[in-house]
């Protein structure tokens, strides 16, 4: 399998994305972008750069004389307009100019920061992702997609700016935790839930080997989940339309997320919010009880939740209103025509919502 593929979306600049087994090439793919003559600034959340940090900055060596390292800690409590200013601090200390080059070395947190950084420093300059965790691997790191949370509201502040390389190093998956694996399983069975059919039935026969992290398995996974993020942002890159499908999952997990006080991952959620749509999906005459109770069932093998213990539904429904996905018609909800066709639906109504609200609610007799 060729394990690079170019994304190519309208009206912006192709990029590719890298799929390896270590940091060996990713130098000579920056030279063939940047001119040794660039500074990189490498920005990484703390418990990553521990781990690799050392290992891209020599790489990076072998052709770039100025490479810095910006370590900052990272959760969703701090993807916050302060910490994108500390970025800025430490780019303007040491003079960075527009032809310079920030790296995003972490998980989706770290991409989406240091891409809005990119995106707004001095007017925009490169930046490329190398994705640590399974979930920016397959979703967060490739489309664009960059911002930070402000006040209550879940990514709010943010720009398009596609990266000019996303390079995956699949190695560093054999640190990352069972849970955070697990996260990022949620958004590989949505992708073959919403596009493809036969890549969904190939994950359920797969399990073992994917949990196991088979080497080979976990790249042809990878691979192809890219491929289906890959056909929605070329189609549509600034979500004006069909790109929205990738939500599949995200409408009650967005507001799930915020629920839980970001206790449980946003695989975690968006698990939950997948069951919570693939329910709607049933109820709407599109799938079978049997898919439906398919669909649900197979998150668990993969470590993921199905329920939720005395969800307040009220406040869930009020935290769903106030995401920023929704449009003036109403809530949008993306469901599953069938499984490998999600299709984007603005006539689910609250009744409906509560009730699939009601199917991930666990109460204790
Ligand atoms: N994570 C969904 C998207 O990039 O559109």
């Amino acid at each position: 399998m060729d394990n690079s593929v170019t994304v190519n979306p309208k009206g912006a600049e192709p990029y590719d994305i890298m799929i390896r087994l270590g940091f060996d090439d990713l130098c000579d793919a920056l030279t063939s972008i940047f001119p040794p003559s660039c500074k990189i600034c490498i920005i990484s959340d703390i418990n990553v750069s521990k781990l690799y940090g050392d290992e891209l900055k020599s790489a990076l060596y072998k052709s770039y004389k100025n490479v810095d390292l910006l370590e900052l800690t990272l959760g969703e409590e701090n993807k916050s307009l302060d910490t994108v200013s500390k970025c800025y601090t430490h780019l303007t200390g040491l003079k960075y100019g527009r032809n310079d080059v920030i790296i995003a070395l972490g998980g989706g947190i770290c991409g989406d920061i240091s891409g809005f950084v990119a995106s707004s420093y001095m007017r925009g300059i490169s930046y490329v992702q190398v994705p640590t965790t399974l979930l920016s691997m397959v979703d967060s790191s490739s489309g664009g997609k960059t911002g930070v949370n402000f006040e209550s509201y879940k990514n709010m502040i943010g720009a398009f700016k596609m990266p000019r390389l996303v390079y995956i190093n699949t190695s560093v998956l054999n640190t990352l935790p069972d849970r955070e694996y697990a996260s990022g399983m949620a958004e590989v069975l949505k992708a073959g839930l919403i596009k493809d059919g036969s890549f969904y039935e190939w994950l359920i026969n797969s399990f073992s080997e994917i949990n196991e992290r088979d080497t080979e398995i976990v790249t042809e996974m990878i691979a192809r989940s890219i491929g289906i993020k890959k056909y929605y942002v070329e189609k549509d890159p600034y979500e004006k339309n069909e790109r929205a499908i990738l939500n599949f999952g995200h409408t009650v997990g967005h507001a799930l997320e915020k629920y839980t006080d970001f206790k449980y991952s946003h695989g975690e959620c968006v698990a939950l919010g997948s069951v919570a749509a693939a329910y709607i999906s049933w109820k709407k005459e599109y799938l079978s009880m049997e898919e439906f109770y398919e669909i649900r069932d197979m998150f668990v093998p993969f470590g993921l939740p199905i329920s939720l213990e005395d969800i307040d539904t009220d406040r869930v429904i009020e935290y769903l209103k106030s995401d920023k996905k929704n449009t003036a018609e109403g809530i949008k909800f993306i469901l599953l025509k069938k499984i490998g066709k999600g299709i984007i639906s603005t006539d689910v109504t609250e009744e409906e919502i509560r009730e699939a609200i009601g199917q991930i609610n666990y109460v204790e007799d």
